[in-house]
């Protein structure tokens, strides 16, 4: 009873902010990302009849609390899912992601531990159920299922038999770039679980947030149809700044921008005005991913790394999504 799979983490370029199901983790709106093969996580699931708890060692570190917490609870759904509540397991995990890269390990980690231990446990989920039940693990994650392109599909069901992410085209459908620009190894102060909540539940922003969604989804889909990059690039850029507005019409305010965001974001505007068609979005957290072609690699690369406050230019491809080793 055991199974080893690769999952990679993927960035939204329509984002995913707020849940209408905290506990199904059950999202308000739809969301669009990016499957990307820089980062992955590769995750061994063995269940074993003689254990008696689960264990989880991540990167040859064995871990405990909060973060072993999250894990164990998912083995939970897992095994109610597959009627065996009394059957524990150990996880070993590797994560290619690198964690200062500012990109959430959460989607990769959980995409790849739900795909090693439904194979583990035999259980014959399909790609859509496989999706849902990686969506209860972390939210985002549940677009690492795909490859290249994928929408999250919000439902409308209050089971969440309706809130899955769909393939939308292949990583091989059209090469275009994300370089993951990091600023910061400091832990975030507010948690995108967190900040999502305080939005949903107090920015008076939130209501216009959830308005444009159809409208950004209709065009930035149509963009990646036609591979049209300025298309694809204006509107994540814009959907990210409408979803970090949110953040500072609640209550209390908030932001995840620092001095140095600011300046990334000037930069990419500059190059963007001297002819290079690039574009940013930002997640919960201070450090800004960077859309760009692969014919403006090199110059791409070497901009971000002399802008103010730059420690590290992280590049990445499209990726795959789930495979099994
Ligand atoms: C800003 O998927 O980390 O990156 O569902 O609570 O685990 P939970 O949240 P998570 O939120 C990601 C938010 C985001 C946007 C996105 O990836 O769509």
């Amino acid at each position: 009873m055991k199974a080893t799979a690769r999952a990679h983490t993927n960035i939204a370029l329509i984002k995913y902010w707020g849940k209408r199901d905290e506990e199904k983790i059950l999202p308000t709106n739809n969301s669009l990302s990016l499957t990307l093969d820089g980062f992955h996580t590769t995750t061994t699931v063995t269940f074993e009849e003689d254990l008696t708890e689960d264990t989880f060692v991540l990167d040859e570190q064995p871990v405990t609390g909060e973060q072993y917490e999250r894990v164990t609870q998912y083995l939970d759904l897992i095994r109610t899912y597959a009627g065996k509540e009394d059957l524990f397991a150990d996880v070993y995990s590797i994560n290619a992601v690198p964690t200062a890269a500012g990109f959430a390990s959460s989607a990769s980690g959980f995409a790849a531990l739900a795909a090693a231990a439904t194979r583990a446990l035999d259980l014959n989920v399909t790609d859509q159920e496989l999706s849902m039940l990686t969506r209860q693990g972390s939210g985002s994650a549940c677009r690492s299922i795909y490859g290249g392109f994928a929408e999250w599909e919000k439902g409308e069901r209050a089971d969440g038999s309706d809130s899955y992410a769909v393939p939308i085209v292949p990583a091989d459908y059209w090469d275009i770039r994300v370089a993951a620009v990091v600023l910061s190894a400091d832990k975030k102060d507010v948690s995108s679980r967190e900040g999502m909540k305080r939005t949903v539940d107090t920015s008076v922003f939130y209501q216009g947030w959830l308005d444009n969604i159809p409208n950004d989804l209709n065009a930035i889909k149509l963009g990646i149809k036609e591979r049209n990059f300025e298309q694809v690039g204006q509107i994540a850029e814009a959907n990210c700044l409408k979803m970090h507005a949110t953040t500072l019409g609640a209550h209390p305010p908030f932001t995840y921008w620092h001095d140095t965001t600011m300046a990334v974001m000037q930069t990419v505007q500059t190059m963007r005005a001297n002819g290079i068609p690039v574009y940013f979005t930002i997640d919960a957290g201070p450090n800004v991913k960077v859309l760009y072609l692969p014919e403006h690699e090199a110059l791409v690369e070497q901009t971000l790394r002399e802008a103010p406050g730059v420690s590290d230019v992280v590049l990445s491809r499209a990726g795959n999504g789930i495979s099994y080793l």
